[in-house]
């Protein structure tokens, strides 16, 4: 068989996903950790010539984004719309590149959604149950777990949620809870009952291991977790939530929605689908239950429970195809600590990629996660001190120098062209073997090991150019000196191709160097005679104090220990021009469709003023009235949710708590604050 046809035939279909980030966040270092393990993987496999997909989207469903939209007084459409394109600005900072990055919300992803649901039906796997719930009449809802607070019922800790005890760990039904509270408006919710849709996931437990068990869906350790989630016996699975809920309305009902865990693996397909369509292909070709193409997803460890139970289960039913890989990989930590907010290391994608100076700062994040990751769920750690050591010793002085000397020496020695030499066979031969070497690592996602073999490949190139010593041989013995170029620029080549998947941007430098887009098998030795335009560096140096601008600006205000004393500040005349009154709150409401903001009226001397406030979270409006407060009196005044402000009063935020400015005695008011 000629070689093309044999190649035709041993391509690969693959079709990667990456969990789809919630819309109402923005993409952090966490979300890039999966992001890059899976694009590395998709560019490895376009690189050796296999068709792969690689879509996304934005998961768009649920009450947070429903309420999230509704405090910024903006639609949650107008809402998801403004996240899917800082969404997708924020990937392409660090090369990551999606084939499609769709949204949730779209016409695919309900008839998908609705046919599953449909099928779940016709299998008889779901029944309509009433439940009693936690409803909150203020708000006019139903409340969901996350949205319950109160007391834990073991170990009496405060403020917990209504699923889970962030302090003891138990897990328990918002029932439970001693003092429950609505979360969003403060007061008591009553149980109030409502019928759901469930999927009889127990009936499933003999798929479902069988599913678990077949071929290596799994990491093992992702594998036995799973499978005592079986033994234990499986829950039914609540798919169906009350309205005001941002989704898909269930066909036949009156106000009840698919819940968003529902809606939002089909996104994978609908994802797919929207990409077929725009390229002439069929989804059943990816999707159908006997098609031959791979599905591989990339999740994170918080996210088994749905893609290896309920996931599997929905497809299964839909005679669509089951994954052939789940891809688990653990949290990022930063400095070893989990990301914070107090001490800067929530740290955003967005912030990384514009106050880091360095050209390579993104790349440089994509080579040391690449050097960190391996098909285990550990979690893995961005420190500092190793980020600048990795890319500063592989990049930089190992890759980096093998590529400047030998192209400098061409330039200088050879007329600026690779010579026409036989290169060093053995070194031909063991760039071949560890190219096999590499390749079946990061097939198996064992990114670590395929980093470290390009080390050390790039370690034996750097040790070659030294023991020969091109600058003597140069002198007594040119062609030997060409025998050594020819050799180190093509394993410069090789290291490029090696490293194509993870720095895509340090490879393209050469590419462009050398006018040629590289493939797998250009890691093969085949360069000589060949002309290549003026050396760039592939890599520079990078220096810990790069970072010290991101982790500052990652710190709230709240947290901003160093305020700055300097020439730039107010003089005492500036001050003076903000006219500070003391005033009494005489009537205060809530501002309807407004869950943040209180309408007061307050008296500052004789007259009276109207105040908007966004203190509605913190204060009930009876707590207020009669409270002496401080405000300004000459702010312009301006609209808020429709309503005048005639000024604004002080308070002071303290991470999530806010606490209003009064006096400690009574005055009049009116009277002036200096
Ligand atoms: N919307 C769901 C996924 C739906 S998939 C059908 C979701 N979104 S998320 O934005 O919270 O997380 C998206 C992915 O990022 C998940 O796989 C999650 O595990 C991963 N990560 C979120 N924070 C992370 C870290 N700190 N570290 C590593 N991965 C993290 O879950
Ligand atoms: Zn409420």
């Amino acid at each position: 068989m000629p070689l093309e046809d044999e190649q035709e035939s041993t391509r690969q279909t693959i079709l990667v996903t990456q969990a789809l980030p919630y819309a109402n966040g923005d993409i952090h270092l966490g979300h890039l950790v999966e992001a890059v393990q899976a694009d590395i993987y998709v560019r490895f496999h376009k690189l050796k010539g296999n068709k792969a997909i690689f879509v996304c989207a934005d998961d768009t469903h649920g009450t947070p984004i429903e309420l999230s939209a509704r405090n910024k007084g903006i639609t949650p459409e107008e809402l998801i719309k403004d996240a899917w394109q800082k969404h997708v600005d924020d990937y392409a900072a660090f090369d990551i590149e999606f084939d499609n990055y769709y949204s949730t919300n779209s016409e695919e992803n309900r008839r998908y959604s609705e046919y599953i649901f449909e099928r779940l039906q016709q299998n008889n796997l779901i029944v309509e149950r009433e439940v009693s719930q936690y409803y909150c009449e203020h708000d006019k809802r139903f409340l969901p777990d996350r949205f319950v607070k109160g007391t834990c019922p073991k170990c009496g800790a405060g403020e917990q949620y209504g699923d889970v005890c962030e302090l003891c760990g138990s897990t328990y039904e918002p029932t439970d809870m001693k003092n429950p509270r609505c979360s969003i408006c403060g007061n008591p919710p009553v149980l109030k009952k409502s019928t759901h849709f469930f999927v009889k996931l127990d009936q499933c437990a003999d798929f479902l291991k069988e599913f678990v068990g077949s071929g290596n869906v799994l990491q093992e350790d992702m594998r036995n977790f799973v499978n005592s989630w079986i033994d234990e016996g499986l829950k039914e699975w609540c798919i169906s939530r009350d309205g005001p809920y941002f989704g898909f309305k269930i066909p036949g009902t009156e106000d009840k929605y698919f819940y968003v865990w529902l809606d939002a693996p089909v996104g994978y397909i609908a994802s797919t689908d929207k990409w077929c369509r725009d390229h002439g292909e069929q989804t059943d070709d990816f999707w159908s239950a006997h098609s031959d193409s791979r599905i591989v997803h990339f999740i994170g460890k918080d996210i088994v429970y749905f893609h290896a139970l309920f996931w599997p289960v929905m497809l299964k039913n839909a005679e669509l195809k089951l994954p052939n890989k789940i891809y688990v990989h653990g949290f990022l930590t930063v400095e070893g600590e989990k990301m914070s907010k107090s001490r800067g290391t929530f740290i955003l994608a967005r912030d990384f990629a514009a106050k880091m100076k360095h050209p390579l700062a993104t790349e440089y994040l994509r080579f040391y996660y690449g050097a960190k990751l391996t098909s285990s769920a550990g979690d893995i750690d961005l420190n500092i001190e190793e980020f600048c050591s990795r890319a500063n010793t592989t990049l930089v002085n190992n890759i980096g120098n093998l590529h400047n000397r030998t192209f400098i020496f061409c330039e200088r020695y050879f007329d600026g062209r690779i010579p026409d030499a036989q290169w060093d066979e053995d070194l031909a031969s063991l760039v071949a073997q560890t190219g096999a070497e590499i390749e079946a690592h990061l097939e198996a996602v064992e990114y670590k090991e395929a980093i470290e073999k390009i080390h050390v490949l790039g370690n034996t190139g750097n040790k070659y150019y030294q023991d020969n010593k091109p600058w003597e041989l140069v002198k007594s013995d040119k062609q030997r000196a060409a025998q050594v170029m020819v050799t180190c620029a093509n394993l410069v080549r090789s290291l490029a191709v090696f490293l194509k998947p993870v720095t895509p941007g340090v490879t393209a430098v050469f590419e462009k160097q050398l006018d040629q887009r590289l493939g797998w098998n250009d890691h093969h030795f085949s360069l000589r005679d060949v002309a290549f335009a003026p050396t760039e560096k592939l890599a520079k140096p990078i220096d810990r104090s790069e970072f010290d601008l991101l982790y500052m600006s990652g710190k709230s205000a709240a947290s901003a220990l160093e305020i700055p004393l300097n020439d730039s500040g107010v003089t005492f005349d500036d001050f003076k021009n903000i006219d500070l009154r003391v005033a009494i709150v005489k009537q205060a409401e809530k501002v309807k469709k407004s869950n943040k903001l209180l309408k007061l009226q307050v008296a500052i001397g004789p007259q009276s003023r109207q105040i908007i406030a966004g203190i509605a979270q913190h204060y009930k409006p009876e707590e207020i009235i009669g409270k002496q407060i401080i405000v300004v009196a000459n702010l312009k005044p301006a609209k808020l949710m429709g309503e005048l402000s005639q000024g604004m009063l002080l308070a002071a935020q303290d991470g999530n708590s806010l606490c209003i400015l009064g006096l400690d005695k009574q005055v009049t008011p009116g009277s002036k604050v200096s």
